[in-house]
């Protein structure tokens, strides 16, 4: 595992961002994981600006999204169907049918996950996985004590992450759903190399977990200590643990 700490947290992101662009340069056809939350918002914003400026061409990337909420209309803004399509592929200037993100609508969410496995299969496999951690140390939606053996499912999210994602849902934590479906541990492992962002205080305990704890299920991020080829993008105050 690779740890970078910058001073700040936008230089963390133009580094991870600088990686991810550099990836599909080399790779027009990289198959590329996304993740939601606050944390990859400046990596985006610095592959947009390679492909406004400099004219990055990801016309043949293929996107899949670690997880979805269950029960939430796919035009809910908080939906990662929507938060994608705001966050990636509208100012990447993708078309929809490049960007897969799990079906949490459809009735049936335990086929959906399977579908969504072999839909990332298909396309060949990730090859480079962008990630976030929660402030318990999940990845995608892989709580504490989640398997990490774990494939594409149904999970439960744990109350401190509905309490950490009401802030995106008017503050209020009843409104957060219950259930949602995201990338197994086993999944994410599966990616060529997984890069890892994190920023500001309230990671920095999941982050040394992470990185010097031992592999457990307790911190589900500490799998990645397994991934050959793990790179973690941090600012100062997400290292303050280590
Ligand atoms: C959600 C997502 C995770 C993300 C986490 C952290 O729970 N499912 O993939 O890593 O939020 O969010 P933030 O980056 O906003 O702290």
């Amino acid at each position: 595992m690779d740890v970078v700490i910058s001073p700040m947290p936008h230089t963390a992101a133009e580094r991870a961002g600088a990686r991810v662009a550099e990836a599909i340069a080399a790779n027009p056809l990289l198959v590329l994981g996304v993740a939601t939350g606050s944390s990859p918002l400046g990596v985006y914003a610095h592959v947009r600006e390679r492909i406004e400026r400099h004219g990055l061409d990801v016309s043949g990337i293929t996107c899949f999204a670690l997880d979805e909420y269950v029960g939430l209309p796919e035009d809910h803004p908080q939906s990662y169907h929507q938060v994608i399509r705001q966050t990636v592929t509208e100012p990447w200037g993708l078309r929809a049918d490049q960007v897969h993100v799990p079906a949490g609508t459809t009735g049936d969410p335990r086929q959906a996950a399977l579908d969504y496995e072999r839909d990332i299969r298909e396309a060949g496999g990730v090859g480079l996985q962008l990630v976030g951690i929660g402030g318990n140390g999940h990845i995608g939606f892989n709580e504490p004590g989640s398997s990490l053996g774990s494939r594409t499912r149904i999970k439960t999210l744990h109350p401190r992450t509905r309490e950490d994602n009401a802030r995106f849902f008017g503050g209020d934590m009843d409104a957060v759903p219950i259930h949602c479906i995201t990338q197994g541990i086993a999944t994410i492992l599966d990616a060529g190399h997984v890069l890892m962002i994190a920023s500001g205080a309230g990671k920095a305990d999941a982050v040394a977990k992470m990185v010097e704890g031992p592999v457990s299920s307790a911190c589900p991020a500490s799998a990645l200590q397994l991934h050959p080829h793990t790179e973690v993008f941090i600012d100062d105050a997400a290292a303050a643990g280590l």
